[in-house]
């Protein structure tokens, strides 16, 4: 009888990506997916590790898994994603130190590693007949084509790593450093989608700005002197609207690296979206300093200026940490402020959590206490409530096109090319169709349309 699995994702659009290859892998194993962890051979945990809470929301699970095990004793635990150093089972004689901590675990795996899970699970299952998989087939991770979860809407990887080292951020080593994906493969991968129905392509990496010229591209021949890889790639994948592309997007973006022909390319290629996510993480310069973000709250006002004045109505979005280590009430109060002179579309802010192994953590102090992390967050949320809102009002009355992602009981709901949540009312399933609304009403957090 065919094994089946369940897999929990966490974290981030990579983590989400990846996902997809690792349905490819299971899948071609003969294993069927199962949404219900209960009934799962093999329950699979990608996670993250940005924040603590993330960590602990996956540990938390494995008490439950006790129990099924009781009564399923075939049952398979792994993990893989970003709180995985190394790629082992647990009988391994070196497995990972989390195998080591977590009883319950079977095998963890590093993404990158994931053309060895075949062999992994036949070891661990030695009682199950795999179909022959050939391992060579599945060298390169990227290269394994992704079980996408929708038809019509898809997500790219265009590197994996990141080389910044801000000081708060576990990413540089969970992820490794910052390596970039071969730019044919990228269009290759583009191309299938697009010919398969796809219509919008957001292309993914931590710092996609410096794509091509990290310390490692510099070693291959693949990116040699091109100036600006990024805009090259961009350019490359908008030539596919003459096969149905629609919608091109990308995420995410260092201020430090977002040039004035990056800027420029975003409103002279027509699929680009005008659509930004271009986190500043603090409104101080001295804490930006401290955090080893490379810009100034100055420059980054500056780029914001620049967007406006290129891509008119262009939306943009933003990260902030709050309660980093020493900020004082002046300190936020600029973050405070630079947010009510901003006014970004959106923001994802979230209260530091110190993450083990960088530098923030090992020479640091994380002294600001927990209530006064949450007050802040809660002040800064208060604030996006309105500044969101307004931003979203400014849309009433204009008509505005959405790409349909979901139906449920007569409401459909999808994005708008500023990647506005737009909902409306109708009879049909209009899931993977782009359609032009009226906006009606702007919520604080979506806009309510109707079809013209
Ligand atoms: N590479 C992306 C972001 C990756 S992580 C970029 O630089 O934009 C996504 C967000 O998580 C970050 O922008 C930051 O705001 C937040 N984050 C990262 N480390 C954190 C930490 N230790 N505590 C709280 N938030 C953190
Ligand atoms: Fe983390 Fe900074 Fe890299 Fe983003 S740029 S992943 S915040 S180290
Ligand atoms: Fe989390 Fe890893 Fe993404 S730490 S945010 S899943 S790169």
């Amino acid at each position: 009888m065919s094994r089946s699995y369940y897999i929990q994702t966490l974290g981030c659009q990579m983590n989400y990506s990846d996902s997809e290859r690792i349905d490819t892998v299971l899948q071609h194993l003969g294993l069927t997916k199962t949404d219900e962890m209960n009934n799962a051979d093999l329950i699979l945990f990608n996670t993250c590790s940005i924040r603590q809470k993330g960590e602990d929301r996956v540990l938390g699970q494995m008490r439950k898994i006790t129990q099924m095990r009781r009564v399923r004793p075939n049952l398979l635990v792994a993990i893989t994603g970003c709180m995985v150093r190394k790629t082992a089972t647990k009988l391994f004689s070196e497995p990972d130190s989390l195998l080591r901590k977590v009883d319950e675990l079977d095998m963890t795996f590093r993404i990158e590693d994931l053309p060895q899970v075949p062999s992994m699970l036949s070891e661990l299952w030695p009682d199950y007949s795999f179909p022959e998989i050939i391992e060579a087939n599945l060298k390169n991770y990227f290269n394994i084509n992704p079980l996408y979860t929708s038809r019509f809407q898809a997500f790219v990887p265009i590197g994996t790593g990141c080389d910044n080292f801000c000081t708060y951020c576990i990413v540089p080593y969970s992820r490794k450093r910052e390596k970039s994906r071969e730019m044919d493969k990228i269009f290759e991968e583009c191309r299938r989608l697009v010919d398969n129905g796809c219509v919008e392509i957001t292309l993914l990496g931590q710092n996609v700005n410096s794509y091509g010229l990290s310390n490692l591209d510099n070693k291959t021949d693949e990116f040699k002197g091109m100036r600006q890889p990024f805009i090259k790639l961009l350019e490359h994948v908008d030539s596919l609207k003459k096969y149905g592309l629609q919608r091109l997007r990308f995420t995410s973006n260092h201020p430090k690296d977002l040039s004035d022909e990056l800027i420029d390319a975003m409103a002279r290629l027509d699929t680009l979206m005008p659509y930004l996510h271009l986190p500043i993480q603090s409104g101080n310069d001295e804490i930006l300093k401290r955090m080893n973000r490379n810009y100034t709250v100055d420059s980054y006002r500056e780029l914001i200026k620049k967007l406006r004045k290129t891509i008119p109505g262009i939306s943009i979005s933003t990260d902030i940490i709050v309660g980093f280590c020493g900020e004082t009430e002046e300190q936020f109060m600029d973050t405070y402020r630079l947010f009510e002179e901003i006014k970004w579309d959106m923001a994802y802010h979230a209260q530091y959590s110190t993450r083990k192994g960088t530098f923030a953590d090992q020479n640091l102090e994380d002294d600001i206490p927990k209530e006064v992390k949450k007050d802040r967050w809660h002040r800064l949320n208060e604030l996006l409530k309105s500044t969101s809102h307004e931003k979203n009002r400014e849309f009433e009355g204009r008509e505005v096109e959405v790409l349909v992602e979901k139906f449920t009981k007569g409401r459909c709901e999808g994005r708008s090319e500023h990647s506005k949540i737009v909902v409306f009312n109708s009879n049909e399933d209009l899931t993977g169709q782009l359609v032009n609304l009226q906006v009606k009403k702007g919520r604080e957090w979506l806009l309510e349309g109707c079809l013209t």
